[in-house]
């Protein structure tokens, strides 16, 4: 199949949205930008769409897919009952980086929530996303457009590296935004639980609605367990996930200094470094890439998948991570670079 590239630029738009909407009625795949990472969408009420969705990023089928809607009010026939609190979170966090789990109506297939009796809905902020979303007539289902187990999307290359061929379209844009998934919170238990962190932080979430769980397999802690006993509650965080193909360890240290010291001890030819601008004088072995400035950790993590899908193309065969920690990165960053390194902490 040939894929498609349509441009997202304000005088190309209208025409863009056009087609798009035509392959997503007919079935078939667009993938598009949105201010967390790219998207890989389908008609989120076609059983048919969802099946093509899992196919094309080779998932497997039993990892829901979050329903995207361009309107606050389209979220009502999706789901059985919305909560007190899911309101008040709606009207803070919407729309935005935020996808809140509830009941699923009926209108929602099983093949959509990978069978689930639930379903996780999202209203992203990004225009373009926006407005391709008030163009269709039905929630489009998206998971992030990367290939299963690859980091996800955050430019148009990206997507077109893992998905051409693959789909019938790519609506593009910018480099997203924040470039980290959504936090993702289930609504359907007592107290509401955090099952995925992002760019809005437990802390954000526990000023509008009060006290939060959080599912207990995401904690650091059981990451570098490699618990198997623990079984996330958003299927999709139980899978090896973000992970370059090289063999990855974050290095941490007492001090920056003896991060530093611990990583040029182990660079060699075909070693890779995860490292930060500030840094790339210190080491004289090693291919380096770098996250930017470690003065801005917003922009260390919006590089951070970018960073990883470079190793891919580079002579590497393993990456040592600097703990971005120590430049005040988010917690859901460091989630993800954990996870990239597959637990392994040195
Ligand atoms: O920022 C994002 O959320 C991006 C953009 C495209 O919106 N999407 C995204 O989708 O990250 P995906 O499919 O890569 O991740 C969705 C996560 C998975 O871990 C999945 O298991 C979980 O959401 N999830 C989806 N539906 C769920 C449900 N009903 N209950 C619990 N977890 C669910
Ligand atoms: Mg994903």
């Amino acid at each position: 199949m040939k894929t498609e590239i349509f441009s997202g630029q304000q005088n190309h738009l209208q025409a863009s949205l056009k087609r798009c909407k035509e392959i997503l009625d007919s079935g078939g795949l667009i993938a598009f930008p949105t201010e967390t990472v790219y998207g890989l969408g389908g008609n989120g009420l076609s059983t048919e769409s969802s099946k093509k969705i899992y196919a094309a990023k080779g998932r497997p089928s039993d990892n829901p897919l979050i329903l995207h809607i361009g309107r606050k009010e389209d979220l009502i026939p999706l789901v059985k009952n919305i909560s007190e609190k899911a309101g008040k979170l709606i009207d803070r966090f919407w729309p935005g980086p935020l996808t809140l789990v509830f009941e699923k109506s009926d209108l929602v297939p099983l093949e959509t929530t990978g069978g689930l009796s639930t379903v996780a809905v999202r209203m992203p902020a990004d225009p373009i996303a926006n407005a391709l979303l008030r163009t269709v007539d039905y929630p489009v289902a998206a998971p992030s457009a990367n290939l299963s187990g690859r980091p996800s999307t955050t430019k148009v290359e990206h997507v077109v590296e893992d998905l051409s061929g693959r789909i019938e379209g790519i609506l593009s844009g910018d480099d997203s935004e924040i470039g980290l998934e959504s936090t993702i919170v289930d609504m359907t238990s007592e107290i509401p639980t955090l099952l995925r962190p992002g760019f809005i932080t437990r802390e954000d979430l526990e000023e509008v609605i009060g006290e939060l769980q959080v599912d207990p397999a995401i904690t650091e802690k059981s990451i570098m367990e490699k618990r198997t006993v623990l079984v996330p509650k958003a299927p999709g965080m139980k899978y090896r996930h973000y992970a370059p193909k090289a063999e990855m360890f974050l290095v941490s240290g007492d001090s920056e200094m003896e991060m530093v010291k611990r990583i040029s001890e182990r660079a060699a030819t075909g070693v890779g470094i995860l490292t930060v601008d500030e840094h790339r004088e210190c080491y004289e072995k090693g291919v380096l890439v770098s996250l930017g400035s470690r003065e801005n950790p917003t922009l260390l993590t919006k590089h951070l998948f970018d960073a990883l899908r470079q190793f891919d193309h580079l002579p590497v065969t393993r990456i040592y991570a600097e703990d971005l920690r120590l430049y005040g990165v988010s917690d859901a960053t460091m989630n993800r670079l954990l996870k990239a390194a597959g637990g392994n902490v040195i």
